[in-house]
């Protein structure tokens, strides 16, 4: 098959990046997973102990990061200047302050350039919150991925319980709600909808459902 792109959005928990790294395996194309590139960023502020509000400071730090994905054995590799910063991108603080540091419209262009830089020979499957609005609107197919508030807390619960063992499920469904407000109502690229997207709503999905729904689009769409 022809190499072409796909952009994958939607909210916190929808399931994105399982169903992409599984849809990039299946055509032999790359995944891109765009939300570990902002939690890189996230992880390296806190990291350094700058302050949030410093937005100067945010950005030139920024820009002056190494980010590279890689594909690993159990999913994708993350580094940040050569260190390998995979689970520790995925802890509580980078989650709870990631998307504050995503709403920094200077940011976001930094990272928005790398990502259309890593989709430019086509065969990507990026994921993320504004890859089929902003990033990537000539994507030759796009998806918006979505599930009720509940069902995703459901499935974050099962990923996250080893590291935070005492999350209520309320709790995570609070979380995720917020989460999903900061990144639909920023000013920078938010979360929203590409016109020409297809609308999935995986609440009663299975993933292997939702994999083929995508297959089954790709020969219909390209
Ligand atoms: O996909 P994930 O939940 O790891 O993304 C973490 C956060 O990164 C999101 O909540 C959002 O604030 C931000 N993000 C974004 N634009 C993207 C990908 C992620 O703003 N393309």
């Amino acid at each position: 098959m022809e190499k072409f792109n796909i952009a994958i959005d939607g909210p916190a928990g929808a399931g994105k990046s399982t169903i992409a790294r599984l849809v990039a395996n299946a055509l032999g194309f790359v995944y891109v997973d765009t939300g570990a590139m902002y939690r890189a960023v996230t992880w390296s502020i806190l990291q350094q102990g700058l302050p949030l509000e410093q937005t100067a400071d945010l950005i030139a730090l920024t820009e002056r990061l190494d980010i590279r994905l890689e594909p690993g054995e159990h999913g994708q590799l993350v580094f940040v200047d050569g260190k390998d910063v995979t689970g520790m991108i995925r802890s509580a603080e980078v989650t709870g302050n990631v998307s504050r540091i995503a709403s920094i419209a200077e940011i976001r262009s930094i990272l928005t350039a790398k990502q259309k830089e890593l989709a430019s020979k086509k065969g990507v499957v990026m994921d993320g919150r504004d890859i089929g609005s902003h990033v990537l609107p000539d994507a030759e197919l796009k998806i918006f991925l979505t599930a009720s508030v509940r069902v995703r807390a459901e499935r974050r619960l099962k990923e996250i319980s080893g590291d935070r063992p005492d999350i209520t499920l309320e709790q995570l469904e609070r979380e995720i709600a917020e989460r999903d407000r900061m990144d639909e109502q920023r000013e920078a690229s938010p979360l929203v909808k590409a016109p020409d997207a297809v609308w999935m709503d995986t609440t009663e999905m299975t993933i292997p459902e939702v994999v083929d729904r995508i297959l089954e689009l790709c020969k219909t769409r390209v």
